[in-house]
C-alpha cells in the first residue's frame, strides 16, 4: 500500500487528481485524472449530495488506478478568510496569543465558529529595529472543514492535510526564492484567487467570487443559448475579436474586466507597498478557465505586464505524457501542489 497521500481538488464543476511518486525536483507522474463534479458538489448539506459527492472522488480515484488512502486536500478560497499579516518579530508562543487580535480585525464573523491556523512565512533570522515578519492567517468556517472531513471519510478515505487553494497553487508553481516577482491568478468556474509572490514568499492574497460560469451566464444570456450551448461557445471563440467571435468576445468581456480590475488593484497595492522594490515581472494564469482562448493576451494587453498561463508539469523529470494531460495543464495547479505537499 502506498503511504504517500495523493492531491484531490474538489472544484465546483470538476474534480481534479494527481499522485506523484520520486522526489522533489523531479518528479514522477503517476496518475492524474479530471471528472465532472455533481452538479450540487460542495456547496450543498444535504447528506443526499456528500454522498453523491463521496460516491464520485471514490470513482474517479479507483479509475485513476490511484491505490492510497490518504490525501491532500484543499478549502477553496472564496469561503476560507485568508491574510498575510506584517507582524513585529515576536516567538511563536507570542504569535499564539497575538494571532487572535489579528483575526478579531480581520475576520468578520464570530471567532467561535471557525477554525483559526497560521503560519509564519518569513521571520528575519538577526532582526532589526522596525523589522516585520509575515504570517500567513487562515480562517476557516468549521461547518466547512468539518464538512470537506465527512465526504472524504464517505469516500473512505483519511484527510492527510487541509490548507487553502491558494497555498497548492504556489507550491506547484513557485519553485524557489528566485523566482520573478509575479501575479498568480486561478481563475476558477465559480471563484478566482490571486496572490503576489516576491522573493518565493506570497505577500498578498485575495479572492472573489467570479470565474468561468459568469461568463457561460453571460453568453447564454447575450445569445439566447442552454448553459452548454454557451461552453462550447465559449471554448471556441474565446476573447476573440472575429465576426461570431467578436459578439461572444463581447460577452465575455465585462466578467474578464472585472477580474482585470482586481489585477490592476493587486498590482497598486504591491507598487505602494514595495516603493523601492522591483515591479510585478509577470501574470501567470491558472485553473481550467486559463484554456480561454486569448486570454493571455487580453491580460498582457491591458495590464501591461507580460502574462503566461500556468504549467505545474514543469515539477516532473521529463517524461512522456499523455496530450490529453498536458493541454489541460492549468487545470492541475492546485491538485499537484496537494500531492506535492507529502514531499516537503
Ligand atoms: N477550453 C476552455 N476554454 C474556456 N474555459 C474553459 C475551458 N475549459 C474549461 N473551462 C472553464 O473552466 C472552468 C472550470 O475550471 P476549474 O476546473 O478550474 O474550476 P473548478 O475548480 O471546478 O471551480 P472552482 O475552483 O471555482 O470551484 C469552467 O467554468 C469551464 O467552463
Ligand atoms: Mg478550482
Amino acid at each position: 500500500m502506498n503511504k504517500k497521500s495523493f492531491g484531490l481538488d474538489i472544484g465546483a464543476t470538476s474534480i481534479k487528481l494527481c499522485m506523484l511518486d520520486g522526489r522533489k525536483g523531479s518528479f514522477i507522474l503517476k496518475a492524474a485524472s479530471i471528472s465532472p463534479a455533481p452538479v450540487r458538489g460542495m456547496m450543498s448539506e444535504s447528506p443526499l449530495d456528500m454522498e453523491e459527492m463521496a460516491q464520485a472522488i471514490a470513482k474517479a480515484v479507483k479509475d485513476a488506478g490511484i491505490d492510497s488512502k490518504l490525501v491532500n486536500i484543499a478549502l477553496p478560497e472564496n469561503q476560507v478568510y485568508t491574510k498575510v499579516l506584517d507582524m513585529p518579530v515576536i516567538s511563536d508562543k507570542e504569535l499564539a496569543s497575538a494571532i487572535y487580535w489579528e483575526a478579531e480585525q480581520y475576520i468578520p464573523v464570530p471567532l467561535q465558529n471557525i477554525t483559526l491556523v497560521w503560519n509564519v512565512l518569513k521571520r528575519p533570522n538577526q532582526p532589526s529595529q522596525g523589522d516585520k515578519m509575515q504570517v500567513l492567517m487562515v480562517g476557516a468556517p468549521t461547518v466547512l472543514v468539518n464538512k470537506y472531513q465527512k465526504v472524504i471519510q464517505l469516500a473512505g478515505f483519511s484527510v492527510n492535510s487541509m490548507e487553502t487553494e491558494i497555498l497548492a497553487t504556489i507550491r506547484s508553481l513557485v519553485s524557489d526564492e528566485t523566482f520573478p516577482t509575479s501575479l498568480i491568478v486561478n481563475i476558477g468556474s465559480i471563484s478566482t484567487a490571486f496572490a503576489i509572490i516576491r522573493n518565493g514568499t506570497m505577500v498578498f492574497t485575495y479572492s472573489m467570487a467570479v470565474g468561468g460560469a459568469a461568463i457561460n451566464r453571460a453568453i447564454a444570456t447575450d445569445f439566447g443559448l442552454t448553459p452548454q450551448q454557451a461552453e462550447e461557445y465559449k471554448r471556441v471563440y474565446g476573447v476573440s475579436g472575429k465576426s461570431l467571435g467578436g459578439k461572444i468576445g463581447q460577452a465575455t468581456e465585462p466578467i474578464l474586466n472585472s477580474i482585470l480590475a482586481e489585477i490592476k488593484k493587486s498590482i497598486a497595492f504591491y507598487a505602494q507597498k514595495y516603493k523601492d522594490d522591483a515591479s510585478i515581472r509577470q501574470i501567470i494564469l491558472s485553473g481550467g478557465t486559463a484554456k480561454l482562448p486569448g486570454i493571455e493576451i487580453f491580460f498582457a494587453n491591458n495590464s501591461g505586464i507580460e502574462t503566461a498561463i500556468a504549467n505545474p508539469w514543469k515539477v516532473l523529470a521529463s517524461q512522456q505524457m499523455p496530450k490529453e494531460i498536458l493541454s489541460n495543464a492549468s487545470d492541475y495547479t492546485i491538485a499537484v501542489g496537494l500531492a506535492m505537499k507529502d514531499y516537503e
